[in-house]
């Protein structure tokens, strides 16, 4: 396996390389959410290339850019096993340079719920994935249906921007007790993660009631009655294309939910 270090290395790797490529763009602390993505890249590709950079401009100031976990080694490990052809760690120094053009996320679907309560949040992603498709130009890459927001607005990136690219939506892995996988999950007391099953509990209740109704205040009811969090954020219903919805639409429903357990902010959604 490959350590590539800076773009102009990975531009190099990406030229030599023959037949289809797939590309898992990550910030590392891999889990088993991670290699699901790499897994059906293996699958699916001649070559798979994943990326491990955290990157700083989608952090907004007093997030945890700083303690987010960084596991580089064990991360490589990971990739060894799971038969990456090449991983790409590059730094900020050179990935990004002073004044550079700027790209920004929609003005709508790029600034409500997750883009509202992380206002930029998604200019910072929009920016670095379009660099790291730039760099590795895939043939697939594969994002986690769990960040729901940035997967549609990765999909619209790659339409705006006619990149020739196909974005391969992959569930999201949970624990055995539902709690959805997240890097961020170490940062849970005992407790805490405890309290933070109400999150995937309350989701899948939703689920279980939009079988019988479609009126979302009644779910919505429902799923408060759950909920064991410190800061609710929002409860949302949209449809696959993120315009809010005001009754559930079967096969074209997302319900999701962000909230702070402790000081650990975390998101979870369920498709419909
Ligand atoms: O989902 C993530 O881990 C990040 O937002 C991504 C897509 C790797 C961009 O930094």
């Amino acid at each position: 396996m490959k350590i590539l270090k800076t773009p102009k290395e990975a531009i190099e790797f990406r030229k030599s390389l023959k037949g289809s490529v797939g590309f898992v763009p990550t910030m590392g602390a891999l889990h088993q959410g991670h290699l699901e993505l790499i897994k059906k890249a293996r699958e699916e590709n001649d070559n798979v290339i994943v990326s491990i950079f955290v990157n700083p401009t989608q952090f907004l100031p007093g997030e945890d850019l700083d303690k987010y976990p960084r596991k580089l080694e064990a991360d490589f490990e990971i990739c060894k096993r799971a038969g990456v052809d090449a991983v790409f760690t590059p730094n900020a120094e050179n990935m990004y340079s002073e004044d550079e053009i700027l790209i920004k996320a929609p003005k709508v679907k790029g600034y409500i719920l997750e883009g509202f309560f992380r206002a930029g949040h998604f200019d910072g992603v929009l920016q670095v994935v379009n660099k790291l498709f730039n760099i590795t130009k895939p043939t697939r890459a594969y994002f986690g249906k769990k960040d729901a927001q940035q997967l549609y607005l990765i999909n619209q990136m790659v339409k705006n921007f006619f990149f020739d690219i196909e974005i391969i939506p992959v569930d999201t892995i949970r624990e055995k007790d539902g709690l959805a996988l997240s890097s961020r999950n170490v940062y849970l007391s005992p407790k805490e993660r405890k309290r933070a099953l109400s999150i995937s509990k309350a989701l899948k209740k939703a689920a279980k009631l939009s079988s019988k109704t479609n009126d979302i205040n009644e779910i919505k009811q429902e799923m408060l009655k759950i909920l064991d969090v410190d800061e609710l954020q929002y409860i949302a219903f949209v449809d696959r294309e993120f315009n809010y919805i005001d009754k559930i639409i079967p096969g074209n429903t997302i319900i999701l939910i962000a909230a702070f357990v402790g000081s650990t902010r975390l998101i979870d959604n369920i498709w419909i």
